[in-house]
């Protein structure tokens, strides 16, 4: 409660600005307070770059699974790639079992992680199913169990472990606040926590008291997430939470400029206006050509649908523009129609236009 009100006195203070102290993850400091989400399927390496580069302080890896047999996989090598992308490199792992977990968080470090990162936050059914994710929270001695194992295999490396969850179990079970003086009191680094529970999945609205009881519990920074999806929701949300930080999941798809909007927002008390088109265009066209390079032409011309689908869904003509994407199968030819797409707007406007707070729809469906 206390750190509750030093962040309200803060931002009263200062009228609408807020000044975040700069937070350090161990031996790092990041760039700011606004991080990305991890998000399966929708935050691989381009497209974390792109949001570090319009601002993101922070972004960690799509989850990596503990199980060995899968570690060679198409899927998890691409998740593994941390080619050119700027520190630290943090690497989320999911799993259920204690050694495989310290030997996934090791097998990763050697790949170039500089932070691991444990996820008890998803609510997906393939992780589910298997009791990892957000599960685990059901299960506090394995909870606790599998954060101990891989802080003491991170430790001999000097990398950092951090841990994300939900507010609990189920509206009768919020056990966050045990769990996190658990995580705590052995070594864990930095709490995220998403203000739903796993039994809510993505439904109602997330709730901050929670994630305010973690925060006064605990010395370690703790991030607030869960339905952050404009700069004055950020600074709401800080200040209603205390937390060191927000993390923001669905609504930087198709909008990565949100990142330098928040944060402009949460230090000037200002409004920054919105991307010009052609700076959008270009933001885009480089993500696809990054998005291809990662993916290759066949898949990646059909797993950036859905990037192109989220960047245009609320642009005039965008719902049109979507359906076309769906017919088109070679990239030459997909990233033809996004730039015709996006001169055809310029000439009718120089700037996007304000954007409703909203998610995007894709939910957990696409989680794994
Ligand atoms: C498509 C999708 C994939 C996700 N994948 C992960 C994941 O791999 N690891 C994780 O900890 N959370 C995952 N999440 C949860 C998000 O990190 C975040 O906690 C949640 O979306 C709430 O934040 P938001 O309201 O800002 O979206 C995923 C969410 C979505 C929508």
């Amino acid at each position: 409660m206390a750190e509750m009100a030093r962040a309200y006195n803060r931002a009263s203070f200062f009228g609408n600005a807020t000044f975040p102290l700069p937070m350090h993850i161990g031996p790092h400091t990041l760039a700011n307070n606004v991080f990305v989400a991890p998000m399966a399927g929708v935050t691989d390496r381009p497209f974390r770059q792109l949001c570090r580069s319009f601002g993101a302080g922070y972004a960690v890896s799509e989850m990596v699974t503990s199980r060995r047999d899968l570690w060679n996989s198409l899927k998890t090598s691409r998740r593994a790639n941390h080619e050119g992308e700027p520190g630290p490199v943090a690497v989320q792992i999911a799993g259920t079992d204690a050694q495989m977990m310290a030997d996934a968080a090791a097998y990763n470090i050697d790949r170039g992680a500089q932070i691991i990162d444990i996820n008890m936050g998803c609510p997906a059914k393939k992780v589910c199913n298997k009791w990892a994710g957000s599960a685990l929270m059901q299960d506090e001695p394995l909870a606790v169990a599998i954060a101990q194992a891989v802080v003491r295999a991170c430790e001999p490396h000097g990398v950092p472990v951090t841990l994300k969850m939900r507010t609990g179990w189920s509206r009768e079970h919020r056990n966050a606040l045990v769990l996190a003086r658990a995580f705590e009191d052995i070594g864990v680094r930095m709490l995220t926590v998403h203000g739903r529970t796993r039994e809510q999945g993505y439904k109602g609205l997330a709730e901050y008291e929670t994630i305010a009881a973690v925060k006064s519990a605990v010395r370690i920074p703790v991030v607030a997430n869960g339905d952050v999806d404009s700069p004055e929701k950020a600074r709401a949300v800080l200040a209603a939470t205390g937390a060191d930080a927000v993390m923001v999941g669905r609504a930087a798809q198709g909008q990565p400029w949100i990142f330098r909007e928040i944060a402009h927002f949460l230090a000037t008390g200002t409004q920054l206006a919105p991307p010009l088109v052609a700076e959008v265009q270009r933001a885009l066209l480089e993500h696809l050509q990054d998005h291809y390079g990662l993916y290759g032409e066949f898949t990646g011309v059909r797993s950036a649908r859905k990037h192109i689908g989220w960047y245009v869904r609320a642009l005039p003509g965008g719902d049109a523009f979507r359906a076309e994407m769906n017919g088109i199968e070679d990239s030459g030819a997909q990233l033809s129609a996004v730039h015709r797409f996006f001169d055809a707007l310029g000439a009718r406007m120089d700037r996007l236009p304000v954007r409703a707070a909203g998610m995007a729809e894709e939910f957990a469906e696409n989680e794994a």
